[in-house]
């Protein structure tokens, strides 16, 4: 008998032990899903506060503010159920029945597999501290903020069900595209929105996904294979460079994307990165490259003979850094000819990054961050047009000029 009760009590120790070394590897696993789904970005204002909300995002009405999602029973989300933590993540439906601002991307969450929410709930319940904070409500006026028209939105642009395989494909590239439509959210930026803000494709099936938008004066480009020039020459292991470590021969990372890479994708293992790379790469199979003619820029440069005074300005305030043959330093000060922020559809993120400089984020795998100084204060409204008109037809590429009220607007951003 006391034999028999000595057993039970070890099977029922080990199950207990069983059950805590699961809930442990579930956190683990849900730690690094919150790194992939980057829900610091929005969810941290204070870095000592890790997941209490209060961070203001801007919306075309106006600013959302993040809400707490630690473990806090009053403040938090302590008292989510598993089945109502997946609801908001996937629904954009708050425990309390109330809607979301699509500011949470659920639309890109909607993808998500039962497992890694569950993961994800374990970590949100048992590896993040419980911190008080009461979240704040939005600045969008009356009768604006009203949250019922929130349930219909989520009703017509939030894809029902988990990601589905995608057949004839291989593991690697659906675990991308999993990743990419999914937590990585990179929809959410470089993607357009149509008229009721939401992002006009969530798949590779329309060409309007992933092929380019504007946000908060920046423009994310195309990296959907959509435009010509989309990511054109990035190798594989080019786009592995860039999500792990900020830069790569080809570009550096700035505005929004800075965010991404310093927050989200330089944690993503390298079985992840290599799987966004192959998904990302295949969405550019076949286009054409970016129309190019004959440099006649370089030599010119090279010669101290500028024409015209968008050319004269960069000779005498870029050209130090990206060169005459605007090929740049590798992996240091990034590369002008055929670069997506200069050809770009949108100038927003040329015009942005010569009037308030930007500096590379330093990252695990490239701590030297290094900057680009600002010209707002040097160069005019006109002079910043004629320089960028410059580089966008520059070395033989041939982008639409840009106007000194493009520049007023972006000037009076922030
Ligand atoms: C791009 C910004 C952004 C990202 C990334 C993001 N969230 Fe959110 N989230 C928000 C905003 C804003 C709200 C509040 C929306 C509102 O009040 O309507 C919110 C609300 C929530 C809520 C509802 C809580 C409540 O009761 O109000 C949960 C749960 C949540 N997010 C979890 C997550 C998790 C988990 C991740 C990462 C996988 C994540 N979020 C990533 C912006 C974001
Ligand atoms: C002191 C060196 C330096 C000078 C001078 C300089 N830049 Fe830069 N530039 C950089 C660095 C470093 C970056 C990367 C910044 C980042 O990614 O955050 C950069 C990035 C850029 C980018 C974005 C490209 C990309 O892929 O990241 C553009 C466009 C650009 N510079 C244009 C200019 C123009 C136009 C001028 C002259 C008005 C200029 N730069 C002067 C160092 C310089
Ligand atoms: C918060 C907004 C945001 C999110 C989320 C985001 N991006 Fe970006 N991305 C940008 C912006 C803005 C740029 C332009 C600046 C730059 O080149 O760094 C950019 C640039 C890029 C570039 C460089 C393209 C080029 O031609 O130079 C790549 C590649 C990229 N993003 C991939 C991704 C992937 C993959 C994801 C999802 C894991 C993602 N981005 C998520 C905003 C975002």
């Amino acid at each position: 008998m006391k034999l028999a009760f000595l057993s039970l009590a070890i099977v029922l120790a080990s199950g207990a032990v069983f059950a805590d070394e699961a809930r442990d590897a579930s956190v683990a696993r849900g730690k690094y899903l919150a790194l992939l789904g980057d829900c610091a970005a929005c969810h941290t204002a204070d870095p000592k506060r890790p997941f209490a909300g209060g961070a203001p995002l801007q919306s075309p009405l106006g600013a959302i503010y993040s809400t707490n999602i630690t473990p806090d029973d009053a403040d938090g989300i302590g008292r989510y159920s598993l089945e109502q933590f997946a609801d908001a993540l996937r629904k954009g439906r708050a425990a309390d029945g109330h809607y979301l601002y699509p500011a949470m991307p659920y639309p890109s969450f909607s993808r998500l597999r039962d497992q890694d929410v569950g993961d994800l709930y374990a970590y949100f319940m048992h590896g993040v501290e419980a911190l008080p904070s009461k979240a704040r409500p939005s600045g969008i006026p009356w009768p604006l903020n009203m949250r019922w028209p929130l349930a219909l939105w989520s009703a017509a642009f939030t894809p029902q069900g988990a990601y589905q395989e995608v057949a004839g494909r291989s593991a690697e590239w659906n675990r991308g595209a999993y990743l990419v439509q999914g937590l990585g959210h990179c929809g959410s930026c470089h993607t357009p929105r149509g008229i009721a803000l939401q992002e006009k494709a969530l798949d590779q099936g329309s060409p309007q996904y992933l092929s380019g938008a504007v946000q908060d004066g920046w423009a994310a480009p195309d990296i959907g294979g959509a435009q010509p020039g989309s990511l054109q020459g990035w190798s594989e292991q080019d786009l592995i460079t860039f999500l792990r470590t900020g830069r790569n021969d080809h570009s550096a990372a700035f505005g929004a994307m800075s965010d991404a890479v310093l927050h989200s994708t330089q944690y993503f293992s390298d079985a992840d990165l290599k799987a966004v790379a192959v998904y990302l790469g295949s969405l550019g199979e076949g286009q054409a490259p970016r129309h190019t003619a004959a440099d006649q820029t370089t030599p010119r440069l090279a010669e101290g003979k500028p024409q015209g005074e968008g050319e004269a300005l960069y000779l005498d305030n870029c050209a130090a850094c990206h060169r005459s043959d605007g090929q740049g330093y590798r992996a240091t000060f990034p590369r002008l000819a055929g670069n997506s922020a200069v050809l770009g559809a949108s100038p927003e993120s040329l015009i942005h990054i010569i009037l308030k400089g930007s500096s590379v984020p330093k990252t695990q795998g490239a701590p030297t961050g290094l900057t680009m100084p600002d010209f707002g204060w040097r160069l005019n409204d006109a002079q910043v047009a004629e320089l960028a008109t410059f580089l966008r037809s520059a070395w033989g590429y041939d982008a639409a000029a840009v106007t000194a009220a493009e520049v007023a607007r972006i000037r009076a951003l922030e």
